[in-house]
């Protein structure tokens, strides 16, 4: 009897997960539909600088097909034309391949903006034939491409480097970040920065505060943001402490930013509405803080990790904010449905920079 009532709850038990995986799965894919819909109003050039990988090519194919983005496959004509037919793909993709002649002005680019930075010309050459990642920076740089997606087959880090050297941020902008975000059942977070500055100081968490603020209101979310600390307003008065409330400080005197704003302040405090209507009533945030500003990379990066596999949350990201162009670094292993997505949300990047 026992064992039955045992396998009755895990049974009740999995139909309770069941659900709850739908309702959470319900409220990422109305998130992304509001991008998705976004993006296909205005199909924007992608470039996807891993043309080769079979996951971009069936990724390029899907975007095409449902009008999401217009993808460029870079990477050798003969290879990608070929995994598209055994992978039965019946598409037509834009293929740059950057072996073939016509790319001396690439080069001259390249050379132009790196010439002082060490690279020769002999150099930039290089860099343009045989890594992509340079080749498809140039061609959103050059406007030749409007968006640009990396990182499934290199390092989070090497795939990082050659757009922050030919894109760069942008104007209102010095420091790139890398934001998630999470799906909930009723709810929705950003956490940022997960995968770019190692260690940011106050001025580097306002403006990555502000960038992903301006990233939640692309998925139609009024941002709240909270500087996350192991400190509650000052409970604790250290370096580490000091840089998330000097952040909020900085932001809340900052005459452009028109979303409310605190810190520095635990997660939890950040979002129980009990805990900031109570013993934190002064806190400027009205609800729940759903942009979530981590002080280091280490809580970052193992915060929003914490949150998809044991918080059940579905994850969309890694967001590169800050950049001049809409710039995304897949993390290896994502799969096709991630790298749509990402496409999505830089099409509707590209459509704001109009
Ligand atoms: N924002 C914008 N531009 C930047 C940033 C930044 N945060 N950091 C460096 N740059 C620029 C530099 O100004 C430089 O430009 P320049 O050459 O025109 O002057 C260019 O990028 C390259 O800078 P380097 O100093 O050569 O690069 P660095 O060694 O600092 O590397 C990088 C930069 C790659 C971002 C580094 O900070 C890094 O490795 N960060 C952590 C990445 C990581 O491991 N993430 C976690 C794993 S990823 C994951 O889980 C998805």
């Amino acid at each position: 009897a026992a064992m039955t009532s045992g396998a009755a709850r895990e049974r009740l038990d999995m139909n309770a997960y069941r659900e709850r995986l739908e309702a959470r799965l319900g409220k990422s894919r109305e998130m992304m539909r509001v991008v998705l819909n976004k993006a296909k109003s205005n199909p924007k050039r992608v470039a996807l600088a891993e043309g080769e990988d079979e996951k971009m090519i069936r990724a390029a194919y899907q975007m095409q097909e449902e009008g999401i983005a217009e993808p460029i496959l870079v990477g050798k004509t003969t290879t990608i034309l070929r995994k598209a037919e055994e992978l039965g793909l019946d598409f037509d993709p834009t293929i740059a391949n950057p072996r073939d002649g016509e790319w001396d002005h690439y080069v001259d680019r390249l050379y132009e903006l790196r010439q002082r930075k060490g690279v020769t010309k002999s150099e930039a050459e290089e860099l343009v034939r045989r890594d992509s990642n340079y080749f498809a920076s140039v061609m959103v740089e050059v406007g030749d491409a409007d968006a640009m997606l990396t990182g499934l087959t290199h390092h989070y880090p090497s795939a990082l480097r050659p757009p922050l050297q030919i894109i760069g941020t942008a104007a209102d902008a010095n420091y790139a970040a890398g934001v998630y975000m999470m799906t909930f059942k009723n709810r929705v977070v950003f956490c940022a920065d997960t995968t770019v500055n190692l260690d940011p100081d106050e001025e580097i968490l306002a403006e990555i505060t502000k960038h992903t603020a301006d990233l939640a209101r692309q998925f139609n979310v009024e941002p709240r943001a909270a500087l996350l600390s192991y400190s509650n307003f000052g409970s604790v008065t250290n370096e580490g402490t000091r840089k998330p409330r000097d952040a909020a400080a900085l932001l809340q005197g900052d005459p452009e930013v028109d979303f409310p704003v605190d810190g520095e302040m635990q997660a939890d405090t950040a979002l129980v509405e009990d805990i900031l209507e109570g013993t934190y009533d002064f806190a400027e945030l009205d609800g729940p803080a759903n942009v979530l500003v981590f002080p280091n990379l280490e809580a970052g990066n193992i915060g929003y990790k914490l949150l998809q596999r044991l918080g059940g949350a579905e994850a969309i990201g890694p967001m590169l904010v800050g950049m001049d162009k809409p710039v995304h670094v897949l993390q290896r292993g994502d799969e096709v449905k991630d790298i749509v997505n990402l496409a999505a949300t830089a099409v509707v990047d590209a459509q704001e920079e109009e």
